[in-house]
């Protein structure tokens, strides 16, 4: 055979993987709403920057006459390619090839390209969309996945992780995407479950459809696992280059510079305002983000959940961090169960990637009943107080109003390491909020008094006066500065920028025990 038809036969053989499961199964796959699996990395990459791998593997299975049925490639698309110039390893689902279920030979592929990720410090994004383990495999696909479990462990805090959810994803296959750092999903044809609707019916008696099980709406809102709840699949691909901007390659680099217009010494009157009068009023604490970082540079993580809590990355003179916020417009900012595990991860991955964290605390305290003391309330805060203990990136604060009890300290107080802290002048720390504390200490006072409420109502106001403020707490160098709101961002661009070098460690060890 000439080198000439050597490189024809090469040319069919491409074609013929290109093809994947068939025009007719890219058309089902289309009708359905869906791109195909090379469509999405075209999405996704810069042009004409992605490098395939292992085109011509095939499955080695021949069981159910499946040594009848072999297709190129074999159901997963994995290789390297580059977002805005940065190196990228990818895998992607192909729904049209037996479901794009997971095979001995799928599996080792993406293996493959994660093993190349680690050596080369890139992060992995992978595109979901399987019918879960290949059921003519059994035991085989099972341990396959558990190669990739292990790996996506072993890379875990390493280099980022990434996982877009594109069509199903069920069964053990879940924890795959679950273990990574971010999911994405998008809405209307994607679901993760680990038990679907049929065997929930049985199981259960239930009667629920894929979405209301595992939808991307019910994962970003009650459930957590999805971060990301996008509109569509290109919606969801354009949100996952959003992150990128804000994330390092790995652990040993810093994420990349931004440059941007906003004067480092942009100060905002409005700040000065934004607190209102009456400390039950609330505000919007994305207000106070957005008038303090760089122009449009916020993007919020996991916006659907937890909401009385913001996560989310900016930049601020053009460098990346990792905001965690009390948000007062959702039940007064208060700590429960989903909001303090919400932060903890978030802070845990700005952590391990070098995002220095900025802090505004507005909270109230931890929030009281059977439900959350039931629910572990002890233990799930402990993980916000443990992640911010532990964490050692740079840590400033900004208390701007309320700042009570064990959320006080949580809130990457000084006494947890905060680095650089400042209150506004309407900060109010304390152990508890006035009336309460009034209600206990002088409980005695006001059941002998001849006026309870006037009685109350002075005791308030004694207490208010005494420490509803910042003072207290600058006086002990709890705080650094009391700093007026509107200098807000020239101060945090000074104090980040001081913080640039810090060196800080944990003691040695194999690993703490966060209490899970
Ligand atoms: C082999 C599969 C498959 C699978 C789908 N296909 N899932 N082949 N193994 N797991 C094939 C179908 O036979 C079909 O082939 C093609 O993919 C498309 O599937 P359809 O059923 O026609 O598509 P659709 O109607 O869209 O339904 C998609 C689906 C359904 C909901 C995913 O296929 C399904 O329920 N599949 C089984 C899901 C499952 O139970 N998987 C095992 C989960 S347990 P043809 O040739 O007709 O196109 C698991 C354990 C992992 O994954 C544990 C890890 C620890």
């Amino acid at each position: 055979m000439s080198l000439e038809d050597k490189l024809k036969k090469l040319k069919e053989m491409k074609e013929q993987a290109l093809l994947g499961g068939g025009q007719d199964r890219i058309d089902i796959q289309h009708g359905k709403g869906k791109l195909t699996a090379r469509e999405r990395i075209a999405l996704l990459v810069d042009e004409d920057s992605f490098e395939e791998f292992d085109m011509f593997v095939e499955h080695r299975s021949s069981d159910f006459g499946l040594d009848k049925i072999k297709i190129l490639g074999d159901g997963v698309i994995t290789g390297c390619g580059k977002i805005n110039g940065r190196q990228m390893f990818i895998f992607s689902q192909d729904f049209t090839v037996f479901g794009g279920s997971l095979s001995e030979a799928h599996a080792e592929k993406i293996c493959k390209i994660m093993d190349l990720a680690m050596k080369v410090g890139a992060p992995v994004i992978g595109l979901n969309d399987s019918g879960g383990a290949r059921i003519q495999e059994g035991v085989v696909s099972l341990g396959g996945y558990a190669d990739i479990f292990l790996r996506n462990t072993l890379a875990s805090g390493v280099i980022p992780q990434l996982s877009l959810i594109l069509g199903p994803c069920a069964g053990g296959a879940v924890y795959s995407p679950a273990i990574t750092d971010f999911v994405f999903m998008s809405k209307g044809t994607s679901y993760m479950f680990v038990t679907g609707p049929n065997v929930v019916k049985t199981v259960t008696h239930e009667e629920v459809t894929s979405d209301e099980l595992g939808g991307a709406a019910v994962h970003a809102e009650k459930s957590g696992v999805c971060h990301f709840a996008c509109e569509n699949e290109a919606d969801t691909i354009k949100k996952l280059k959003e992150l990128i901007k804000y994330i390092p390659q790995n652990n040993m680099e810093d994420p990349p510079y931004f440059e941007n217009s906003d004067s480092v010494n942009r100060q905002d009157e409005d700040l000065n305002a934004i607190i209102p009068e009456n400390p039950n009023v609330p505000y919007d604490i994305r207000d106070v983000i957005n008038k303090i970082i760089d122009t449009d540079s916020f993007l919020e993580v996991h916006a659907d959940y937890a909401q009385n809590i913001v996560v989310g990355f900016a930049h601020l003179a053009g460098r990346s961090i990792g905001i965690v916020a009390n948000q007062p417009a959702v039940m007064a900012g208060v700590l429960d169960i989903n909001s303090s595990v919400k932060g903890a991860r978030f802070i845990r991955f700005c952590d391990a990637f070098n995002i220095p964290l900025l802090t505004y605390e507005e909270v109230p305290g931890f929030l009281p009943g059977t439900e959350q003391e039931h629910g572990g309330i002890i233990r799930q805060g402990a993980k916000l107080l443990f992640a911010y203990c532990e964490a050692t990136v740079p840590k400033v604060t900004v208390i701007t109003r309320k700042a009570y009890g064990g959320a006080y300290d949580v809130m990457s107080s000084k006494h947890v390491r905060g680095d650089i802290n400042y209150a506004w002048p309407t900060a109010e720390i304390a152990v508890m909020g006035p009336k309460g504390a009034v209600e206990i200490i002088f409980k005695k006072d006001i059941a002998n008094s001849s006026d309870p409420e006037k009685e109350t109502a002075a005791k308030t106001e004694e207490y208010r006066q005494k420490f509803a403020n910042p003072f207290i707490a600058a006086a002990r160098g709890y705080v650094d500065d009391i700093i007026e709101p509107k200098t807000t961002r020239p101060r945090l661009i000074r104090a980040f920028e001081m913080l640039e070098t810090k060196q800080d460690s944990n003691p040695p060890k194999k690993h703490g025990n966060i209490p899970l």
